[in-house]
């Protein structure tokens, strides 16, 4: 099924003209794409079924705005809930009665594949005119016949995923930030013999395929290998391996495989975190554990909605023995691969080196991207008692998991604790035993959409994990974005009033989740926000920043300019209070489980989306660590993605060890901690 209303949360059922196909033209960066799609459905799904996913962070609620574009055609008339999404200043004529999405989009929409007509701009717009349309949410506007969007007008912040030419777009912007790697302890890389040989296209003439030869070759050289790696050695062979011409070859020895590059090209490794909404892969040589590059992007199954719960309800609300191959399960499974894949692909040219050099990848991520991942339908997390498919799953083919420029790397995924607790829990534990002084007691935060809470006490290791949202990854956030170039990264009290720090250099594009952390606790100083998250008066605030406050009164779009074009809006500080008092209320029911105090704590490690921008001081000023811990966090900038690298790069050993770990943690389930609800109200102040 093409459409994914679960994802949107839009009834779903045919209407009126069912099974019409209309056209969809989709204006980019002077390029014009046509797809032919089923009418009516939501303009958000005719787009993603065209393969131009937008992220809907609010997982199509109307409430976020993100999926805002420029739209003309048979459009729905734009219905009441959009404006105050759309914006003061959108400029959108008087609204009008809600035309009742769902009753235009119920049931289940038709879902033919989509085809692209032709690309390039040879067409005209269906209603013939240059007009940019009018802005429209995605997510809540039903495509009724013909029509164009144009994206990334000037007005959209609709953000691109499934463009074609995605290598392009902003979802993977170079990530400048990249933290500094915390040196590894001797000895910890796994070996790696490497042996320079020359093939010879002379043997290929006495053989009867070029395998033979190849195969030939090796065997001379003592390497004896299995099918798939055979397999491997030869697609990399003939990549460069021409006719007339003998090839240089190194061939790689670690962990028992044998892995073939060509023209001398060194042995190279992945390490990669999929978030819920921000994605970060790294690369590595796995000679040495020299960093390559590093890309870090949106997930691109943010189209789904912001958090898990979306995702989740998403895949499990097809029917299970649809063989389609465009089920909402299916198509999550093929966007996290997507996501990954572009990522990484983008990484290997920064770093000048061929996918094909890339033999091993390590992945970690919630139990939610786990299932997603590999494509196993997430029943058991839908419900009590809240159930990975599988803790530890087995080394696979990247082909197997839609990775195909990768296909032949071994991919690997960290093991998860429960629940929701996942490999990025224990790549965080890892990293933090592995990497940092030995601690007794001690506590981690992993800051992302879901927040996932690890206390070291004494022998004992408890985790557990709280539905933060996605604001301290920029999600949800009116002027929100990953700390990727452009992102304020960081808001410093002056004299004055404040300044921005930008990912770059550049001009302010956005907020990240470390700009959103800083400018709550320099506006907190300055008593621009109240303890309790509400944004003050123009009254009364103090003179200088009376310019800067604008929006109604007590509503929600109240806001305050940060820096130019980026503003924080009233909402926004609620969603950071949600996120804030979720995360604070699990790590003070463990505390509680233990019996402890924050005064025992040796140490708090912050990992997560903030990376190395994190600002200790922030996290007490606005109340998510409390003023006891202030000289004793510790920001681990690389967070769950560190403990990926250790198992890329120490090999086995790592990885035994990362199994021990989460088999030795107790998972604490606070969905149904009779405390829980209590003590996230009573943590949701920002003090
Ligand atoms: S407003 Fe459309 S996805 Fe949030």
């Amino acid at each position: 099924m093409c459409s994914d209303d679960a994802s949107t949360g839009a009834k779903t059922g045919r209407g009126e003209g069912e099974g019409r196909i209309a056209r969809l033209e989709i204006r980019l960066t002077g390029e014009t794409f046509v797809a032919e799609v089923a009418v009516p459905q939501l303009l958000g799904n005719a787009l993603a079924c065209a393969g131009f996913s937008l992220e809907m962070p609010c997982g199509g609620q109307g409430r976020c705005g993100k999926c805002r574009v420029r739209a003309a055609g048979a459009l729905s008339p734009l219905e009441t809930a959009s404006a105050a999404s759309l914006g003061e200043d959108s400029g959108i004529p008087a609204i009008v009665a809600s035309p009742s999405v769902e009753e235009a989009n119920s049931g289940e929409t038709p879902s033919p594949v989509p085809r692209i007509a032709h690309t390039l701009g040879e067409t005209e717009p269906p209603d013939s005119s240059d007009a940019p349309g009018e802005l429209r949410l995605a997510c809540r506007t039903v495509m009724e016949g013909d029509c164009t969007v144009f994206l990334h007008a000037e007005e959209s912040t609709g953000h691109l995923s499934g463009h074609p030419a995605r290598l392009c777009s902003a979802i993977a912007e170079r990530n400048k930030n990249s933290p500094d790697l915390l040196p590894l302890p001797e000895g910890l890389l796994a070996e790696c013999a490497t042996t320079a040989l020359s093939l010879s296209w002379k043997a290929t003439e006495q053989e009867e395929d070029v395998r033979a030869a190849l195969s030939r070759t090796l065997a001379n050289a003592g390497f004896s290998l299995s099918d798939a790696e055979r397999r491997s050695a030869l697609r990399n062979a003939l990549r460069a391996w021409a006719p007339g011409k003998d090839l240089a070859v190194s061939v790689h020895r670690r962990r028992g495989r044998t892995w073939l590059t060509s023209g001398g090209e060194e042995l190279c490794g992945a390490a990669c975190d999929l978030g819920t909404t921000t994605v970060a892969c790294r690369l590595f040589r796995l000679r040495d554990g020299a960093l390559l590059a590093t890309r870090s992007g949106r997930n691109l199954q943010s189209h789904f909605g912001g958090d898990v719960i979306a995702r989740i309800a998403a895949a499990t609300a097809h029917d299970p023995d649809d063989p389609g191959k465009d089920t909402p399960l299916s198509r999550l499974q093929r966007l996290a691969a997507e996501t990954l894949e572009t990522l990484m692909l983008q990484a290997a040219r920064d770093a000048g080196i061929s996918p094909s050099a890339v033999s091993e990848i390590v992945c970690c991520g919630n139990s939610a991207m786990h299932a997603l991942l590999y494509g196993y339908r997430p029943v058991f997390l839908s419900r009590l008692p809240f159930l990975p498919a599988e803790k530890i799953s087995s080394e696979l083919p990247g082909a197997d998991l839609g990775l195909h420029a990768f296909g032949g790397a071994s991919v690997r995924f960290l093991p998860l604790v429960g629940g929701f607790v996942g490999g990025d829990t224990t790549g965080l534990l890892l990293a933090a035993q592995i990497l940092l002084p030995p601690k007794r007691r001690r506590l981690l935060l992993d800051l992302g959409t879901n927040g996932e809470i690890v206390l070291q006490w004494e022998e004992r290791l408890l985790a557990c994990s709280t539905a933060a949202g996605p604001a301290f990854e920029g999600g949800n956030i009116s002027c929100g974005m990953p700390a990727t170039e452009g992102a304020v990264i960081g808001v410093e009290r002056t004299d004055e009033g404040w300044c921005c720090t930008v990912a770059g250099g550049g001009a302010p594009a956005g907020l990240c989740g470390s700009g959103l952390l800083d400018a709550l606790a320099v506006l907190r100083g300055w008593n621009l926000v109240a303890p309790d998250g509400r944004l003050v008066s123009p009254g009364e605030a103090s003179p200088q920043f009376r310019p800067l406050l604008s929006g109604d009164t007590g509503g929600n779009n109240r806001g305050i300019e940060l820096a130019k074009g980026v503003r924080l809006t009233q909402k926004d500080i609620r969603e950071f209070q949600l996120a804030k008092g979720a995360v604070r209320a699990g790590a003070e029911l463990l505390l509680e489980e233990v019996g402890g105090t924050w005064s025992d704590l040796e140490e708090c490690v912050v990992a997560g989306a903030f990376g190395s921008s994190l600002k200790p001081e922030s996290l007490v000023a606005t109340g998510l660590l409390p003023p006891e811990t202030a000289e004793r966090i510790t920001p681990l900038g690389g967070g769950a993605g560190e403990g990926c690298r250790l198992v890329l790069l120490g090999g086995d050993p790592l990885w035994n060890e990362a199994c021990r770990l989460a088999a030795a943690t107790d998972h604490v389930d606070l969905g149904g901690h009779p405390r829980f609800q209590e003590t996230f109200v009573r943590f949701l102040a920002l003090a």
